[in-house]
């Protein structure tokens, strides 16, 4: 059945939910529309411009990129490539040695529980209730809320539900048949809620005991946003795996599967595969996020600014501030669908979360001083 299309109408599916907000370019940590208006991005397209916009070692890494060589598949091995995959391996945790990149948070996490089934030949999963691990069929899987939009006839494997940060309960589903627990250190989605390092450090140990392979999807976040290179760092826990993806490559998509010697050892030629992943342009910016935030001293930067955001959100509508670095959560008295129209009339983005009363603050690495004075001067004009 054909329909005519209306005229003027859009070619795009309409599957988001968006924002009456048309930007046409990006400096910093601005966003301009059409119309003339600048917004402060405190939300970053989800957690992705990691660097802000048009941040010029990334520009001229790409451009660079784009003139040498545009594209070629893992077919051939690749200088940048390489390269890449050295900057992130020294940025992440010592002892995860070895990267295999793709293309987004999902595709890392369907990686990284693949490796863990081959691993262990088992076929559990633990996972932690408010989850978000992506929407591909694994990934999906160990999602909370996967019921409603999960959209596959079956599950592909048994999983076990964890209540968040419950360590006695984590203890009881480790059992033998577990491959895999998967965990955000800071769940994302649910509204930037840090899991505790007592929890970490039992899921650590739980594992380790029952030989099952535990898995930190830091794809939300790593690559620096708690002030730490990844949470693990942050912890000093070391997980068997760890997936990220969103700012890897400050707004190129990729995403990567990092584990240490060990399991690397155990994962066959072709046991794994991808066309795009670990393509140039990606790899490019890939080495240029991680020279940046090094040579600018930007895991400092988050440290003190989360510190100031921390205290200084505590005002107006706003409760209390949870979460790490620069993935904040502001707990708000009136829905935070309201708080967040109120600072999009005051032209500062942020975004929503799966609580109804959590803005999630996302804001890129490369914030000043004068951009927290921004947002706390309009958290105040809000009425609580
Ligand atoms: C923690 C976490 N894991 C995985 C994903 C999925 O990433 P992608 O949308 O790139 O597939 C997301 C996306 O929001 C996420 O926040």
């Amino acid at each position: 059945m054909t329909e005519a299309k209306q005229p003027g109408a859009s070619a795009l599916l309409d599957v988001f939910d968006q924002l009456a907000l048309r930007p046409v370019r990006g400096e910093g940590a601005y966003l301009f529309t059409a119309d003339g208006d600048r917004y402060l991005d405190f939300y970053g397209g989800h957690a992705v411009a990691l660097l802000g916009y048009g941040h010029p070692a990334l520009v001229a890494a790409l451009d660079r990129q784009a003139r040498t060589l545009f594209f070629q598949s893992n077919i051939v091995p690749l200088d940048v490539r390489e390269r890449a995959a050295a900057s992130l391996v020294r940025f992440g945790p010592p002892g995860l040695t070895r990267a295999f990149f793709v293309n987004s948070g999902a595709e890392a996490n369907e990686n990284a529980l693949r490796i863990a089934f081959a691993a262990t030949a088992r076929t559990r999963v633990v996972a932690i209730e408010g989850a978000f691990h992506g929407r591909t069929a694994a990934a999906g899987a160990v999602t909370a809320g996967h019921e409603r939009w999960y959209g596959f006839p079956s599950e592909p494997f048994a999983v076990t539900w964890v209540p968040f940060d419950d360590t006695a309960a984590l203890e009881r589903a480790v059992a033998s048949d577990v491959a895999a627990v998967i965990l955000e250190p800071v769940q994302g989605v649910a509204g930037a809620r840090a899991l505790s390092r007592g929890f970490l450090a039992a899921a650590r140990a739980a594992t380790a005991a029952a030989g099952a392979l535990l898995v930190f999807d830091e794809v939300q976040c790593g690559m620096g946003r708690t002030g730490h290179p990844f949470a693990a760092q942050a912890h000093g826990i070391l997980p068997d795996v760890l997936t990220t993806a969103k700012g890897l490559a400050g707004g190129f998509p990729a995403g990567a599967v990092v584990v240490g010697e060990g399991l690397a050892a155990g994962i066959k030629k072709g046991a794994l595969g991808t066309t795009f992943g670990g393509g140039p342009l990606a790899m490019a910016l890939v080495e240029a996020v991680i020279g940046a935030i090094t040579a600018e001293g930007l895991l400092d930067r988050v440290r003190r600014l989360s510190a100031r955001l921390r205290t200084e959100c505590l005002t107006g509508p706003v409760t209390a501030v949870q979460g790490m670095g620069f993935l904040l959560g502001l707990r708000t008295v009136p829905p935070a669908k309201e708080v967040l129209a109120r600072l999009r009339e005051r032209r500062i983005l942020a975004g929503g979360s799966a609580d109804p009363h959590v803005v999630r603050l996302l804001p890129p690495l490369i914030l000043q001083d004068a951009h927290v004075d921004e947002l706390v001067a309009a958290l105040k004009e809000i009425r609580p």
